[in-house]
């Protein structure tokens, strides 16, 4: 027997993974196709973000269900790697497949990025020696596949499954990436902040989640520009304003039921009680969505009056706050653009922005504010 074996992290199954498995069907031609989603692939160093069980389903929604009728009678999903709990090694899978059906022969399909990196997979001989292996390129691909790879007739599509993720989480249209059924599953099941998503634009009115998906969207490429976590600046970018689905007595009730400690909280609240939301938005992200990371929960709550000390992660969130594409004040552009060569820089002119508002429309300015400026004025 036949057997072609498609192994990775499918996390999620993209039109790249969809694309390599069809055409490797076409060439190889197997009695049969086994798909195997990696419990943890060996050489990744960050584990998946959904879970084994997950990535089963969307491996059949995505890949096994894509399939022509001829190829997927013959295909199925296979859970043993999935189910195993631990990282499985792809000689141990192949080694297995080759003592139920030892006349048989297997034909390993990977890509182009993989495939490069076969000289640092477990027991390389053995899996020469086990299987053919076959590798599909794509336009970008780093690396070159050792010598004994065969190629995948075609050029594949170009997705990094990093960039599908975070496309998802900032709600980004990711159709020329992921197959529709594989994305309505994703949102089915609330993966890739799917649900978090679909929560703030239910509670929040739609301007602000607009602003919501602009202010996550500057937070993440000013954290890649700055050599912050992008993951970090886009989770903290998405939840500042969630308290902002309260009016301002909602607001001051909740600080209130929930002890929150806001600096100098009972005035803030009878004078500027809107400044309360990040306190507000920042226990919802505790409690609500189920943030634990500290650095996140910092920049969340001090966005809108900062605080002492200012993380680079704090300042990405405050920055993309006061020039996030919907802001319309006359230097909102130049700061916008200042930011990505210098941060502190932007960071400063976004604080004296806020001075100089308060001040021309002749608002009480909180205090905290005062501190800020003073501290930066100080350097
Ligand atoms: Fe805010
Ligand atoms: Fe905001």
């Amino acid at each position: 027997m036949r057997t072609l074996v498609f192994g990775g992290s499918f996390d999620p199954p993209h039109r790249g993974h969809a694309a390599l498995l069809a055409a490797a069907a076409e060439k190889i031609r197997p009695d049969r196709i086994l798909i195997v989603p990696a419990y943890r692939a060996p050489l990744k160093s960050h584990a998946p973000l959904a879970t084994a069980k997950e990535r089963l389903a969307l491996a059949h929604v995505g890949l096994l269900e894509r399939l022509a009728p001829r190829w997927r009678r013959r295909a199925r999903v296979d859970a043993r790697e999935a189910r195993a709990r631990r990282r499985v090694f792809t000689v141990e899978t192949l080694a297995e497949l080759k003592t139920q059906d030892p006349a048989g022969e297997l034909h390993f399909v990977c890509g182009a990025d993989a495939a490069a990196t076969f000289p640092r997979w477990k027991d390389p001989a053995r899996l020469r020696a086990l299987a053919s292996w076959w590798y599909g390129t794509r336009p970008g691909a780093v690396g070159a596949a050792p010598a004994f790879f065969h190629r995948v007739p075609g050029r594949f599509p170009d997705v990094s499954s990093t960039e599908l993720r975070a496309a998802l989480e900032l709600g980004h249209d990711a159709s020329d990436l992921l197959l529709p059924q594989t994305y309505a599953e994703i949102q089915r099941r609330g993966l890739y902040g799917t649900a978090r998503l679909e929560r703030l634009r239910s509670t929040l009115k739609s301007g602000r989640f607009v602003h919501t998906l602009n202010v996550a969207a500057l937070a993440d490429a000013l954290a890649r520009r700055h050599n912050v976590d992008a993951g970090r600046a886009r989770l903290a970018g998405l939840l500042h304003d969630a308290g902002r689905r309260f009016s301002s007595p909602q607001l001051a009730a909740y600080v209130r039921r929930r002890g929150l400690n806001v600096p100098r909280g009972a005035q803030t609240a009878a004078r500027a009680p809107l400044l309360l939301h990040a306190y507000v938005s920042e226990d919802l992200a505790r409690r609500e969505f189920g943030v634990r990371d500290a650095g996140v929960l910092s920049a969340v709550r001090k966005h809108t009056l900062g605080g002492a000390p200012m993380s680079a992660l704090d300042k990405v969130l405050y920055v993309a706050d006061a020039c996030s594409a919907d802001r319309r004040h006359p230097d909102v552009e130049r700061i916008r653009a200042l930011a990505f060569d210098d941060l502190d820089a932007a960071f400063a002119r976004c604080v004296a922005g806020k001075l100089a508002h308060a001040l021309a429309r002749r608002a009480w300015i909180h205090p905290a504010t005062i501190d800020l400026w003073n501290r930066l004025a100080q350097r």
